[in-house]
């Protein structure tokens, strides 16, 4: 039996989460018409083995393990927080930034107030237009430096080639850079937008898949400004042990 508190958190998450999924709904038939204008998409075959999330998770947590008390930067912080993630960074006394737009950020600050996480030691930084460029500028302008930074956002040539560029700059010497999604393209997420409502309603306003060409469109971006940017001009080395193909790992010359 859930006890009377607990009751009162679970119908304010399902009020929250059940408010997004109504939404989902009138929304569908602006889906359909995206999916008409779609037909005959070719879509990408999933890799089999371990999920990647699970070898992320591991390999975030060690570097974490590693910065007690220092600062944690993510770009990009998706739908839903990781409860699990924030609890360890707490635990672990970091200071944790989220970078997002607003809308993203309040809503992961209501569902923490929910959970009622211990949030002393956790921010956002949120741009309510444009990209999260303009806000890590300011970091930048007034002299943030983070130890580990996670960058998880539009994967995207024109969006995130500035961030990085920025991120590297906001890094401390011997940091570490997180690169998820290195095989990502946008031809991949045009696919799971076509099978998935509430994938394409959340990322519906971010994309516009003119800026690019078809075979840019088939290109995996961040891949691209890791090895040419990073590895190639900025002497980063890729941590062999912490990265898998979809998940790099890339340590600042200190
Ligand atoms: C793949 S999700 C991040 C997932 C998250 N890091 C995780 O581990 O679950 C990408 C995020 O980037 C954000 N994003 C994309 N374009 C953005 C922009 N122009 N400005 C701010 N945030 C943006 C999206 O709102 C979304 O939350």
């Amino acid at each position: 039996m859930m006890k009377p508190m607990e009751t009162k958190k679970f119908f304010r998450l399902l009020k929250v989460r059940g408010g997004k999924k109504l939404l989902h709904l009138l929304y569908s038939p602006l889906w359909l018409i995206f999916k008409l204008r779609n037909l005959g998409f070719t879509y990408a075959q999933k890799n089999a083995g371990e999920d990647p999330r699970v070898s992320k998770e591991r390999s975030i947590r060690t570097l974490l393990e590693g910065i007690s008390g220092g600062k944690f930067l993510e770009i990009g912080i998706g739908e839903f927080p990781h409860f699990e993630r924030l609890k360890f960074v707490g635990e672990k006394n970091i200071s944790y930034v989220g970078c997002d737009f607003k809308s993203v950020c309040e809503a992961h600050k209501e569902e923490l107030a929910i959970k009622e996480l211990d949030t002393k030691n956790i921010s956002f930084a949120m741009n309510s237009t444009g990209t999260y460029s303009w806000t890590l500028f300011e970091m930048l302008q007034r002299g943030e430096q983070f130890d580990v930074i996670y960058v998880d956002g539009h994967h995207t040539f024109y969006i995130d080639l500035p961030a990085i560029v920025l991120a590297d700059k906001l890094l401390k010497p011997g940091g570490h850079l997180l690169l998820d999604d290195m095989q990502w393209t946008l031809s991949f997420l045009k696919g799971n937008m076509l099978r998935s409502l509430s994938q394409w309603y959340f990322y519906r306003t971010m994309y516009n898949f003119s800026d690019y060409t078809k075979a840019q469109q088939s290109l995996p971006h961040i891949r691209m400004i890791a090895d040419e940017l990073l590895i190639k001009h900025s002497n980063y080395t890729k941590e062999e042990s912490l990265s898998f193909p979809h998940w790099w790992v890339l340590r600042k010359k200190a």
